[in-house]
């Protein structure tokens, strides 16, 4: 708030700024492929990453993007989202009915882990039987890009590219048995898509499909946890939802601007750029601060307030620009359901611990478990 820019012990540099935040991530001189970093800050995952559109430039990102987006149906049209919400609501009682009687469950492990991971198994077309080895992929795959300090990261990080591999083997060659054979599902669309032009690659297939799945899990498990903790934090507001159910949808967007699940982003300058009076060079990280611009007093009116009726909630809790979250109609339907369906068993519920423990992660926040009572 002070500094606006912030250079850190590496070199790297923070912002933290609403309006600064905004202008970067719609700035093309800034990249998200991590290729683009100075030797000094390139990451072990550089090169196995290289079909993920969301670490891809233009031209490149925005032929995957919208590749993988027509599966959804035209932009603005109900598409196959909304017609999801049929089959989260059932998933959703599903993972209800089996909390029944118990007298302390765990907000993660038991619900909001579990909910978005068959979600996505759902949508791509993973048949039931499959799903609990895709769970276990998952798993790995995201327990791959914690961080926690003092912690030798190798092993996880082996178990994690293994899984991945595994998991976009298993995929396109699933997407493979539906060429020509479709169902209704992302796989299916994927591969018989009736124009040319929108052919994916194998390898491209496999890479979209788990991006989906990796960047799409543990944020929305993230969303719901946090939305659970903030609402047994602010008895007022659970109440008031509780009577004006119409308020979740403003409540899910208050969340991403209150409690981010995603904190910060990263991206790479492809020539010395300007920054609030700093020169930020070439080939050096920016880390703009996704939580820190969404309770920017300069844009929004008493930021620490959580208002689930607040207006002009432009949040940054998507990102902002070309790369703006893919998932997003998903993610906020799941949330609007999961946290609907939470609020009437929320009322005489408390927290067993305050803070809870959380994911070692400067970039995902969110707790590693959420005991309730
Ligand atoms: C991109 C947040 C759920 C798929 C992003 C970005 C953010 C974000 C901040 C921007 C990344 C960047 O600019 O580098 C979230 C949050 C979610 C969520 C907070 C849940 C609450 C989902 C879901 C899916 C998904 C459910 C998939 C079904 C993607 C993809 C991108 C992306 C593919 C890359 C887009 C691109 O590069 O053009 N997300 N996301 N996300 N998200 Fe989400």
């Amino acid at each position: 708030r002070e500094a606006g820019v912030v250079r850190q012990t590496d070199g790297s540099y923070l912002v933290g700024t609403y309006y600064d935040i905004v202008a970067l991530l719609h700035n093309p001189r800034l990249s998200s492929d991590r290729r683009n970093r100075a030797a000094l800050y390139r990451g072990l995952d550089a090169e196995d990453q290289q079909h993920f559109f969301i670490r891809l430039d233009d031209p490149e990102h925005r032929r995957l993007r919208s590749l993988a987006t027509r599966p959804f149906g035209p932009p603005h049209s109900p598409g196959r989202i909304d017609a999801m919400r049929g089959e989260i609501t059932r998933i959703t009682e599903e993972l209800i009915e089996a909390l029944q009687g118990r007298t302390r469950v765990d907000i993660v492990d038991d619900f909001a882990y579990p909910l978005p991971v068959t979600v996505i198994c759902r949508l791509l077309g993973v048949p039931r039987e499959d799903e609990p080895v895709f769970r276990e992929w998952s798993a790995a795959i995201i327990d791959s890009v914690d961080i926690r300090p003092g912690e030798d990261p190798g092993e996880r990080e082996r178990a994690g590219v293994q899984a991945r591999a595994q998991m976009g083997r298993y995929l396109a060659n699933l997407a493979e048995q539906r060429r020509g054979r479709p169902s209704d599902d992302m796989l299916s669309a994927f591969v018989n898509d009736p124009d040319p032009s929108g052919a994916l690659t194998r390898e491209e297939l496999a890479a979209t499909a788990v991006l989906l799945l990796v960047a799409g899990h543990e944020t929305t498990v993230n969303l719901i946890t946090n939305g659970v903790l903030t609402l047994l934090r602010h008895p007022d507001q659970l109440e008031r939802l509780r009577r004006e159910p119409g308020l979740v949808p403003g409540a899910v967007e208050e969340l991403l601007r209150y409690e981010p699940p995603v904190h910060m982003l990263q991206r790479t300058p492809l020539a010395h750029i300007e920054v609030a009076g700093t020169t930020i060079p070439k080939g050096v990280p920016v880390v703009l601060v996704l939580a820190s611009g969404n309770r920017d007093p300069k844009r929004f009116r008493d930021p620490d307030r959580f208002d689930p009726a607040r207006e002009d909630n432009q949040h940054l809790g998507f990102g902002s620009g070309i790369h703006i979250c893919y998932g997003a109609p998903l993610a906020r339907i799941e949330a609007q359901i999961a946290l609907g369906a939470l609020l009437p068993r929320l009322g005489t519920a408390t927290l067993v611990e305050d803070p809870p423990p959380y994911r070692h992660s400067a970039v995902l926040r969110g707790p590693r478990h959420l005991p309730i009572e």
